[in-house]
């Protein structure tokens, strides 16, 4: 079951119409696999596919906190790899973005923790990075939080940070398997309710207590999924549209349907 075109324009005629004024969205690391940063379960390009060399007991157990404790170094060589700075946001993160200046997006939920949301401009107060980011870092033990510049460093030469205080394990907040949700999350899980559309892009929605941020959502409230395979029952509500394929393919139809795509284009090559 894929759009049908009168799908797509009764969408883009709701959004028009005004009615839209508070979006929601739920993302996760397919929106910016086309950036070059893999997602965590595509069979084949996947992380967890491709951690082998790792040595790990199981792919998961890379961001499972008590893994982590007993042997940081497989974290820290894949840290190396995805920190953020060497990558640029796709053109689903400047969707999100240009929802913002539109003035209906009340709030993005993200999985991911490669901070590219910021960098296309969507701001601070609309984010909720639920796995938390690479934003900061603290110690594990004491809780210290740790300079950005000492982190990066150590990131860069492949070596373990250590706290300054206790000489405890330095993390970047990122939550890992094991460990709570940050508080903004639990503040903020009941806003799918107040939302008038719903959109989930690049998410596997596999991870609990994320993956129930959809069904949060008023039974009227339309979700849209933009994502290479269904996923979450997504299809199931009657007012549920399937963008099935490639993210950014799939913000490019919204938006021409929309009749943004010149101003979406233009956000995304500043
Ligand atoms: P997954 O790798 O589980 O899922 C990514 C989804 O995006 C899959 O359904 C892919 O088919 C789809 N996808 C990939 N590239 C795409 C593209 N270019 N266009 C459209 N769809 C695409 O990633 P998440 O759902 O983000 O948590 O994973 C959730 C959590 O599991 C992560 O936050 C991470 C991981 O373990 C922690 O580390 C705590």
């Amino acid at each position: 079951q894929t759009l049908k075109a009168r799908d797509l324009e009764a969408l883009a005629d709701y959004i028009k119409s005004g009615k839209v004024k508070n979006v929601v969205v739920m993302t996760g690391a397919g929106i910016s696999t086309s950036a070059g940063i893999p997602d965590f379960r595509s069979p084949d390009t996947g992380l967890y596919a491709n951690l082998a060399r790792l040595n790990l007991p199981y792919a998961e157990a890379v961001f499972d906190i008590s893994y982590f404790k007993e042997n940081p170094e497989p974290f820290y060589t894949l840290a190396h790899e995805i920190y953020p700075g060497k990558y640029r946001p796709t053109i689903a993160h400047s969707f999100i973005r240009l929802l913002h200046d539109k003035g209906i997006l009340l709030k993005l939920f993200t999985q991911n923790i490669d901070c590219l949301e910021r960098e296309a401009g969507v701001p601070d107060d609309k984010i909720v990075e639920a796995h938390g980011s690479f934003a900061r870092q603290s110690c594990i033990e004491c809780h210290q939080p740790y300079p950005e510049d000492d982190i990066k460093q150590h990131i860069a030469a492949k070596s373990i940070p250590r706290c300054h205080e206790c000489k405890g394990l330095v993390k970047p907040e990122i939550v890992f398997f094991g460990e709570q949700l940050p508080a903004a999350f639990f503040h903020n899980r009941h806003l799918p309710q107040d939302s008038d559309l719903c959109i989930v892009m690049g998410t596997s929605l596999t991870v609990q207590p994320f993956a129930s941020l959809p069904e949060m959502t008023r039974t009227a409230t339309p979700r849209v999924l933009i994502n290479k395979e269904r996923v979450g029952g997504l299809g199931s509500g009657t007012d549920d549209i399937l963008l099935l394929g490639d993210c950014d393919d799939g913000v490019k139809k919204l938006a021409k349907a929309c009749g943004w795509l010149g101003e979406l284009e233009k956000l995304w090559a500043k």
